[in-house]
């Protein structure tokens, strides 16, 4: 159970497997409560198959170790059992849904979060309110979901849905390559933006883009390299990064 030193997320010794190959072999790591991590790594090293196995995919098999959520063991829990514990995964949604406009998407995620529903006028001024600050356009609430949207506006739409589920950990995958420096920059302000309202949150931010950390200034930044966080420390590794190249940390 929780108390005072219990971390806000743990992961403890994790090894997780694909069809048998054994990925991650052995991740520590923990995030107290406000603070912002960023895991960095070389193709290939685990990155999205650490962020999948937070998420309770099935495509990935726990072999060993456990995952701890305000001092619970979270390892076997299912993908909405963490959604509704206030894990926030930013790629558990679906890509599209035909015809679920972006305020409907959060409605039904909200209410499944906090299991209450809140009336559609509330919910359209608490998602206008948040559209403001994270300087979106108006009319992007009634818009289907992720139909036809830009890269950046869907970076815009996982930090609104982030702002308005009111996680308690918030894990963002940058898996996609196409992101430029403005769709970048959306994730950085929007984490900012939502952190200054919710000093608590704390975040995981997956990414094998410096920019990304330079725009973030992350508290904590992490290495991962063929499934093991090989170090741990401050900005001053991503420096380390930018000369020596990925292979000091082999
Ligand atoms: N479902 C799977 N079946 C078999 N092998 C897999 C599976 N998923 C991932 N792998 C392998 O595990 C390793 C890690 O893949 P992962 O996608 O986690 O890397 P990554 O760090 O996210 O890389 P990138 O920076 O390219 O996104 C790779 O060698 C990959 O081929
Ligand atoms: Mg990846």
């Amino acid at each position: 159970m929780a108390d005072d030193r219990t971390p806000l997320f743990a992961i403890e010794n994790l090894h997780a497997a694909a069809d048998g190959a054994p990925i991650l072999k052995g991740i520590d790591l923990r995030i107290p409560a406000g603070e912002v991590h960023a895991l960095m790594g070389p193709n290939g090293s685990g990155k999205s198959t650490l962020a999948s196995t937070l998420l309770g995919s099935p495509e990935y098999e726990v072999t060993a170790g456990r995952v701890l959520f305000k001092g619970d063991d979270i390892t076997e829990w299912s993908a909405d059992v963490r959604g509704k514990a206030g894990l926030f995964l930013a790629f558990q949604y679906p890509q599209e849904i035909a015809g679920v406009s972006v305020i409907n998407f959060l409605r039904q995620a909200l209410s499944a979060r906090k299991g209450t529903e809140l009336s559609v006028l509330e919910l359209r001024a608490s998602i206008m309110d948040w559209m403001e600050r994270l300087g979106m356009d108006k009319s992007f609430a009634d818009r289907y979901l992720n139909e036809g949207f830009s890269g950046g506006e869907k970076k815009r739409n996982e930090i609104l849905q982030m702002a308005i589920l009111e996680p308690e950990l918030a894990i963002l995958d940058e898996t996609d390559s196409g992101l430029d420096v403005d769709a970048l920059r959306i994730v950085a302000e929007g984490v900012r933006t939502v952190k200054a309202e919710r000093p608590d949150l704390g975040v995981l931010a997956i990414t094998h883009y410096r920019r990304l950390l330079d725009e973030l200034q992350p508290d904590v930044v992490h290495v991962i390299v063929d499934g093991r966080i090989v170090a741990t420390g401050g900005m001053e590794i991503a420096g380390q990064l930018e000369r020596d190249g990925y292979d000091a940390f082999r």
